[in-house]
């Protein structure tokens, strides 16, 4: 079999796949909250992904992929069963403190759903009891919910039309498990930037640790570019090797979702030159600016996946 061969995908919507890839050293050495640099082609671009599971026994770690731009959406149409990435490097960042709360919080938004999994699952098994808050737009694009079940000793679905589970925003869902579960000691929330925002403004006046994954461009993902720079308590701090994972309520979340924008026009220009050149269809409508929801957090709402810049 082929070095960083798909083994497995599973589609869970028009935009968001999963990729079970072979790579038994890297399914031996990864720990929850790290992330790879895969490759699709030698002529491809370097993009971070999160390692959202990883199983030792068959030699695999699993990815989850919104196809939000050029690579994603090529990814989307050529990685089947049998073919093979050309480069897959990690893991990288710092892994998650799995630390010794006893009650435990994990929120993921979207597809920050699936890189929050390694870290519930690694609570639990660090004896802590672990409620998980998951929110979707609509029951069409809801996934692990049964994967979280069996790892979680409580769950709240939320979507924002109400179509499976709670109907509210992700911040509903956390209000209610803080109300159902008073004595919360960590909270972690992974997702879009402003979904990350909003839940760290949720816990700031019950003074709860709130880590969240930060999602900054990157490039090396060694901690030479500079490219994934992060306000963190008024200090600058490199996504790649300081992070992904930081203090919620210390990071400058406004910065960060600037900072993601910087490369539009280029993004734009590859996505469309590679739409013309395989004749894929473009994209309905173009990305809306985030500012318009960072500053209006409390109508948070989860993006369209289409739509969604994730947080990693
Ligand atoms: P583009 O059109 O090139 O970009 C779309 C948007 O994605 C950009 O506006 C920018 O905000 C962001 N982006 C583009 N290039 C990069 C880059 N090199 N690094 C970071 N963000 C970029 N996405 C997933 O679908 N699943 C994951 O598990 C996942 N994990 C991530 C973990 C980390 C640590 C980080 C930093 C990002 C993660 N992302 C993940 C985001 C993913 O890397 C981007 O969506 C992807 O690079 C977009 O590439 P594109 O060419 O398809 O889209
Ligand atoms: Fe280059 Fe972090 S990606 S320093
Ligand atoms: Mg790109």
């Amino acid at each position: 079999m082929s070095e960083f061969a798909v083994v497995a995908r599973e589609d869970f919507s028009d935009v968001t796949f999963l990729l079970e890839v072979r790579h038994p050293q890297m399914a031996r050495a990864a720990r929850p909250g790290q992330f790879v640099i895969v490759m699709l082609h030698p002529q491809g671009e370097r993009i971070p992904l999160t390692i959202a599971d990883y199983d030792r026994g068959r030699g695999t770690i699993t990815l989850v992929i919104q196809a939000v731009g050029k690579t994603t959406r090529q990814m989307q149409q050529e990685c089947r069963v049998g073919s093979a990435l050309f480069a897959l490097v990690g893991p990288m960042g710092m892994p998650s403190t799995i630390g010794s709360a006893r009650k435990v919080l994990c929120v993921g938004g979207g597809l920050g759903v699936a890189p929050v999994f390694p870290q519930a699952r690694a609570f639990k098994e660090a004896g802590a009891q672990v409620t998980a808050v998951l929110g979707f737009r609509t029951r069409e694009l809801v996934f692990w919910e049964d994967k979280f079940r069996r790892a979680c000793d409580d769950l709240i679905l939320c979507t924002n039309d109400g179509s499976a589970g709670i109907r509210g925003l992700i911040t509903d869902g956390v209000a209610l498990a803080l109300k159902r579960e008073p004595h919360i000691e960590e909270v972690i929330a992974i997702g879009p930037p402003v979904m990350m925002k909003a839940v760290a403004e949720a816990t700031r006046p019950h003074g709860i640790r709130t880590m969240v994954s930060v999602n900054p461009i990157m490039v090396d993902g060694t901690g030479m570019c500079g490219g994934c720079r992060v306000k963190v308590g008024g200090e600058v701090r490199f996504g790649c090797v300081d992070g992904p994972d930081f203090d919620g309520h210390l990071v400058d979340f406004d910065d960060l979702m600037a900072r993601l924008h910087r490369f539009d026009t280029q993004e734009r220009t590859a996505q469309s030159r590679w739409s013309e050149s395989c004749r894929m269809p473009e994209p309905a409508q173009e990305p809306a600016p985030p500012q318009s929801r960072a500053a209006a957090p409390d109508a948070y709402e989860l993006p369209d996946p289409a739509e969604e810049v994730f947080g990693g």
